[in-house]
């Protein structure tokens, strides 16, 4: 049966291959750039040992969720916009203010990260939609 990982169809959604673990695991937060451009783009989180993916432009006013604080609150993992500091569940992407931020399924396998996504995603901005 075919795996189907050599396929890269853009606005289908596939596993997105990031990169090793045990490298993404260094930093907290790291920004995945989406071949669909700016408003597309990912947080990977590494946060107590787990993964975590979400849209990484603020639901508020798309502020950047790669610089907010995290913190666990009893056992429930946010990151605060650093904008207006508003709240969002690392796992659901649910705010305390009703916002609802999008969030992807990770997966490890073989020692890679896997982000879930309609599009490619690249830890280097992709050349067609790369800002000056
Ligand atoms: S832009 Fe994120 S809380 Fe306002």
């Amino acid at each position: 049966m075919a795996s189907g990982n050599e396929q890269e169809i853009t606005d289908s959604l596939s596993w997105r291959l990031i990169g090793p673990a045990s490298e993404l695991s260094k930093k907290q937060c790291r920004l995945m750039f989406s071949s669909l451009g700016f408003g597309s783009d990912v947080c990977l989180f590494y946060v107590k040992g787990e993964f975590f993916a979400m849209d990484a432009r603020c639901a508020h006013s798309g502020g950047p969720l790669c610089d907010g604080d995290i913190e666990d609150a009893g056992g429930i993992l946010q990151v605060f916009c650093p904008w207006h500091d508003y709240d969002f569940n690392l796992r659901t992407g649910q705010s305390g203010t009703g916002l609802q931020q999008r969030v992807y399924e990770v997966k490890l396998e073989d020692g890679s990260v896997y982000v879930k996504h309609t599009s490619p995603l690249s830890l280097r901005p992709f050349a067609s939609v790369q800002k000056s």
